[in-house]
């Protein structure tokens, strides 16, 4: 991937955790998040996301090592630092590895990483995914000091979190939306004004109604969308939802 910061809309990369959520909740083989990874690629998703949670609460190591083969776009795997995920990605070699903070008793991943707070243990970490080739992201709040860390460690991108945006938007309190969509828009060109290497991706509780003021951010170069999506398929179809998102995307309801 080559940054390419002229790109009017962001490209979109699906997070298919859900559909292993719901394959989870019966402990059963359906539904497939590998044939919904594929479908989403037919509709036109960039990429694909999966996060192995180290409690494998949805996606499954077999779901990581039966997907990397088959898909056409590109895997970024989403993961903890610990060296039980090092030693998996470094075997299934996704093209990225996004780096998140984990808890286990939390629903979502609920901020981002503390990059400032770990530079040390950081940066080795990305240095032995990067010498086998794998790039690597961090995801982390929308805040200039996280981006200095983040390129202090030699990251290739960063993803900046939109939850709290995202949050903001289920309200009907505008000034608080317009000021966690600054937030986000504000690190996005302090990332700009810092480096010319590194991609700026963005993501967390995007929905077809919030996106498209992130969408429009300058220099965001790619969204990463999993729940509200998923959510989407079950009343129209995962292509159905992924052509609607990128439609949303450009301020366009199909
Ligand atoms: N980006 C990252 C790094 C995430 O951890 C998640 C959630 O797993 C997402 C994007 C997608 O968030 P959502 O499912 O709310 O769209």
């Amino acid at each position: 991937m080559t940054k390419n910061v002229s790109t009017a809309t962001p490209l979109l990369g699906v997070n298919i955790d859900h559909v292993a959520t719901l394959r989870q909740a019966r402990g059963v083989a359906y539904p497939d998040p590998i044939a919904a990874a594929l479908l989403c690629e037919q509709a036109g998703a960039d990429g694909i996301t999966l996060h192995l949670r180290e409690d494998r609460r949805h996606i499954q190591d077999d779901d990581v090592y039966r997907m990397k083969p088959l898909l056409k776009t590109r895997m970024n795997l989403e993961m903890a630092t610990t060296s039980e995920m090092l030693a998996i990605a470094l075997d299934v070699k996704p093209e990225w590895v996004c780096l998140v903070p984990e808890k286990r008793e939390e629903l979502t991943t609920e901020g981002g990483l503390d990059v400032a707070a770990q530079v040390e243990t950081l940066a080795p970490y990305i240095k032995s995914l990067q010498q086998a080739d794998i790039k690597v992201s961090l995801f982390i709040d929308p805040e200039p000091a996280q981006i200095e860390a983040a390129l202090h460690c030699g990251t290739d991108a960063v993803e900046l979190h939109t939850g709290k945006y995202s949050e903001a938007t289920l309200t009907e309190d505008k000034a608080e939306i317009a000021k966690e969509l600054a937030r986000v828009q504000q690190a996005a060109e302090y990332a700009l004004s810092k480096s010319e290497q590194l991609i700026i991706n963005a993501g967390h509780g995007l929905t077809r109604d919030n996106v498209h003021a992130i969408a429009s951010i300058h220099g965001i170069y790619e969204l990463n969308i999993g729940h509200a999506l998923i959510a989407d398929s079950v009343f129209m179809g995962l292509e159905k939802a992924v052509q609607a998102m990128q439609a949303a995307m450009q301020g366009k309801k199909i």
